[in-house]
């Protein structure tokens, strides 16, 4: 796809509208599915390079084949088994860089990039990118500290290119679906969010294998890696376990409540807290861990209050899931599982609190207006109802095939560097909570956050 011309356009004609359902007081509802676009012919894809090809770069790389809308022009690492599977990934097809995310950037014949570095480089990269002309994809959390987040915002507008953030969650149709319930009233007004995230196991707490080959100076170029973080001595358990340590990464908050509040944000309509506590603690993996393996967030959105909590310690409790709390209904999302909703059963006490009147008056009370049948309380108590959703494509295919539709649409999606900022400055303020033991402020004027 040549610049601009093909950018603009017009997206080929939708597919399959395969029904989903939504099960409404017993009544099946369908709703249509959200489909991929049809592939397009290579001429017509978004020329794609892949800045940081760890982890998460291999499933946005197969995300991206799935959605048959790139080419896949060119992948950056600054390991080189990374590389070795990039190729494997593509028949051999891929270009590979080393370590040189720059040279990727003066291609001119990449449209967009697709970053997943350690958070450390996401401001510098997306700069460079932004700078170089092309529309960005870029993992979550978007920043590493609240002050990045304006840079980027400015930057997209200046050079006017589309920036995606990667919390794919807000693409699926589950999402959706949810979205819809709460504008709907259904629920009543949702006044209290709870949310969580557990996990029991080496690599869920970020313990991740050591590639078996890693040299430094051979396969491995540390200088680039560590790049705008403090400079420390070579340590493969910096680079592979990234996330436990303050300089690369905000632990939980800024990698899995992330997701949560994203997610909270698109369903409820809501931008930022006013203000958030948060208590914790490194309660059980004493690994040389900087960040707490034991996290409690309290957030106050002035309309509704969230409860976040994540523990690496246990896992026998609800894994990432969100339940929403309405005066007429409650609503259970479990990102990538299933969705249910529950009515609200409401009874007065109408028993035990008068009990200690005189019994003549408790009658007379409860003969009076409605008071009786308040009492008995609205019937049956409700079962949950489970709420049908296409659970295909998955939720990264449909970010990317969302991200490079804006391309060639030139709209953004609704992950936008703002959206992306939003998130991870509230996670960022958990943090800020957490490392001072003070309750933390959000002052959306200047977009920055304080103490008291
Ligand atoms: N959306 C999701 O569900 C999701 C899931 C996992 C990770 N992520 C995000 O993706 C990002 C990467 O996470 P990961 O788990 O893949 O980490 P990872 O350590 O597995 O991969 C990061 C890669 O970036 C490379 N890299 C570092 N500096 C580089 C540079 N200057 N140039 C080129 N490559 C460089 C590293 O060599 C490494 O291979 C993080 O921001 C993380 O939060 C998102």
């Amino acid at each position: 796809m040549s610049k601009s011309t093909r950018r603009e356009f017009m997206l080929q004609s939708a597919t399959t509208a395969a029904g989903l359902g939504l099960i409404l007081n017993g009544n099946w509802i369908t709703f249509p599915s959200t489909p991929l676009p049809k592939p397009s012919s290579p001429n017509d894809r978004v020329d794609l390079g892949f800045i940081g090809f760890g982890i998460r770069g291999n499933i946005l790389l197969e995300a991206a084949k799935e959605t048959g809308q790139a080419n896949l022009v060119e992948v950056c690492d600054c390991y080189l088994g990374h590389l070795e599977r990039a190729k494997e990934r593509t028949d051999g097809k891929i270009a590979t860089n080393f370590a040189q995310y720059k040279k990727l950037l003066d291609r001119n014949d990449i449209d967009a990039v697709v970053i997943a570095t350690p958070d450390h480089w996401h401001l510098p990269i997306v700069l460079d990118a932004l700078s170089a002309g092309k529309d960005v994809y870029i993992e979550k959390p978007m920043t590493h500290t609240i002050e990045d987040g304006p840079k980027i915002i400015e930057a997209a507008r200046r050079t006017n290119r589309i920036v995606q953030v990667g919390s794919q969650w807000v693409s699926c149709d589950q999402h959706k679906k949810a979205r819809e319930i709460v504008a709907s009233g259904k629920l009543g007004k949702v006044t209290k969010v709870t949310a969580s995230y557990n996990r029991n196991s080496c690599t869920g707490s970020w313990n991740y294998p050591i590639p078996l080959d890693l040299q430094e100076g051979v396969n491995f170029n540390w200088t680039e890696w560590i790049g705008p973080a403090p400079k420390v001595p070579y340590n493969p358990e910096r680079v592979f376990r990234y996330r436990k340590y303050w300089d690369y990464s905000g632990g939980i908050s800024t990698d899995l409540f992330v997701h949560l509040i994203t997610s909270i944000h698109f369903i409820l309509g809501a931008q930022m807290p006013k203000s958030v506590v948060a208590s914790g603690g490194i309660l059980f993996r004493n690994d040389g861990r900087e960040v707490p393996d034991t996290l409690d967030a309290l957030f106050d959105y002035g309309t509704f209050c969230v409860n976040m909590a994540s523990t690496f310690n246990s896992a026998s409790t609800a894994g990432q899931g969100i339940q929403l709390l309405g005066t007429d209904g409650s609503l259970s999302i479990l990102l990538g599982g299933a969705m249910t909703e529950l009515a609200e059963y409401k009874a007065e006490g109408y028993g035990y609190s008068i009990d200690s009147w005189p019994k003549a008056m408790q009658d007379a009370f409860m003969n009076q207006g409605n008071h009786r049948q308040e009492s008995q309380g609205t019937g049956m108590r409700p079962e949950p109802q489970n709420i049908a959703f296409d659970d295909k494509p998955d939720a990264t295919v449909l970010h990317l095939a969302n991200f490079f539709d804006s391309i060639r649409k030139r709209q953004s999606g609704y992950e936008t560097a703002e959206v992306g900022h939003h998130a991870a400055a509230a996670g960022h303020m958990v943090n800020l909570s957490y490392r001072t033991g003070k309750r933390i402020t959000w002052d959306s004027v200047s977009s920055t956050a304080r103490e008291g």
